[in-house]
């Protein structure tokens, strides 16, 4: 039997598989799930074990274990690490899902449920194209190296530790992602550019305690109104961020690659469908692709204060808080921009409150050119795998591990995405496109098989 016939004589046992990972609740950030990542992380080892990988390891990190594996038995032939994360992001609002989040079902061609595209599906999608590589095969063509992480939904704080101390380990030829998306339906896409990621958070302390907004109000600072008024004023009319230098070291991109990205497929229409608010807005002189994957954005994430339960309360709250981010592009310095934040915050702010300003975390961005041969390969085996053309995209998603891999390693990062922009990943209602995942798995197999020959 060949690799494809033995993936498409598999598909129902491969459905049903997906489906026992995903009934695993591996939400990261929450310590009620600590059971559940292990639970995740031992499932990961033993279909790695079932894939012929070798030296299966759960390590241990400060937060969520790392599963590790690989298969060396292809000399001379070139090595890949693959990496992709088994945690996901918490389920809630639970009542907004047509079917619960933890028990997947497939409707109208799709799966639904959390970590169907992000990322659990994806990394299904590799597990099973390594297993049928080697059941058809009998070993691997080429030599594997495959690392899931629990944490990457939170920051990925313990990836690094495990990437320096293995350094020699994972050396590779290339690094290999599907945590990403399609440009859209039919249209199978690598990604070659990420945004990077600064994520704040912020208190503003006026009154010592909350006051009588009677008794009070019209000689005090309200720090509700203050944060509202701070948070108003970081965009202009023209939706540029207006925070001193912010765009200064924002790399120019060349006419000749806007335009490639402005003539990819893909339809204005099926966006704003998307996202179906009454009309858009964004930075103006930049198409929405242009706004989306080569443009740095300031967003509110949440604002919070003050009285927010049922009826009236009169009061001047004492705090009043807001989380938010900021999307970076090449050649923006997270660093540099976290302290250009907070610079220009702390001078728009009033005497009259204190801010305790906080980063949560930091990404770099990431684009890289799809000059090495790889990419054709890679390029070669979505168009096979799903019978469409395949194309080059960047995105607005941030995986700042691939910028760390890439500067680190200095190898060809090849991100296949198996997603769509509208399958409502950290959302209710996720789910990924049957069509996509047993093409996802069909390409994958095609691709690493290319490998083998020059
Ligand atoms: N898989 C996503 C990243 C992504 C999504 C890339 C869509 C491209 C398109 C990843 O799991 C994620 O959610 N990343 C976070 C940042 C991370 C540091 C928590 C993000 O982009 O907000
Ligand atoms: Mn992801
Ligand atoms: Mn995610």
């Amino acid at each position: 039997m060949n690799l494809i016939e033995y993936i498409e004589a598999r598909r129902e046992d491969h459905l049903n598989e997906l489906k026992e990972f995903l009934r695993i609740p591996s939400v990261s950030t929450k310590s009620e799930n600590k059971p559940d990542i292990e639970k995740a992380a031992r499932w990961v080892a033993d279909k790695l074990r079932a894939a012929g990988m070798e030296k299966v390891e759960i390590t241990p990190t400060k937060m969520h274990p790392l599963v590790y594996g690989e298969s060396l038995h292809a000399p001379g032939k070139p090595t890949v690490l693959f990496y992709g994360h088994y945690d996901v992001q918490p389920a809630e609002p639970l009542e907004l899902w047509t079917s619960p989040a933890f028990e997947p079902t497939v409707r109208g061609g799709n799966l639904f449920g959390r970590g169907t595209a992000d990322d659990k599906g994806q990394v299904h999608i590799h597990l099973k194209a390594l297993e049928a590589l080697q059941k058809t095969a009998g070993k691997l063509p080429i030599n594997v190296k495959v690392m899931v992480e629990g944490e990457e939904e939170v920051g990925s704080e313990s990836l690094w530790d495990f990437v320096v101390q293995n350094r020699d380990r994972l050396k590779a030829d290339a690094l290999i992602v599907s945590d990403t998306s399609m440009l859209a339906r039919g249209v199978p896409s690598i990604t070659y550019g990420l945004r990077g990621l600064n994520y704040y958070e912020i208190e503003i302390t006026g009154p010592v305690q909350d006051l009588h907004s009677g008794v009070f109000g019209g000689a005090v600072p309200n720090p509700l109104t203050i944060l509202a008024e701070l948070i108003a004023k970081l965009h202009d009319k023209n939706f540029r961020v207006v925070i001193p230098g912010f765009y200064n070291d924002v790399a120019t991109v060349s006419r000749a690659e806007r335009k490639a990205l402005n003539s990819l497929p893909w339809k204005e229409k099926d966006f704003r469908k998307t996202v179906g608010a009454p009309a858009l807005c964004g930075e103006k002189g930049f198409t929405i692709i242009e706004q989306l994957w080569i443009r740095p954005t300031f967003e509110l994430n949440g604002i919070w204060g003050g009285y927010m339960d049922e009826g009236a309360k009169t009061v001047i709250p004492s705090k009043a808080h807001a989380k938010f981010s900021t999307r970076l592009v090449p050649n923006q310095d997270p660093a540099k921009i976290a302290k250009l934040v907070e610079r220009h915050i702390r001078k728009l702010l009033p005497k009259s409150v204190k801010c305790d300003f906080k980063v949560l975390s930091t990404g770099k961005p990431w684009a890289a050119p799809y000059t090495h041969p790889i990419f054709q390969k890679a390029i070669h085996a979505l168009e096979h795998g799903f019978g469409k053309k395949a194309v080059f995209i960047r995105e607005g998603g941030s995986i700042p591990f691939v910028t760390q891999m890439h500067d680190t390693f200095k190898v060809p990062c090849v991100l296949l995405g198996f997603g769509l922009p509208d399958e409502n990943a950290h959302a209710p209602d996720e789910h990924i496109a049957l069509e996509n995942y047993f093409g996802g798995i069909k390409s994958v197999a095609l691709f690493y098989e290319s490998l083998a020959t020059p």
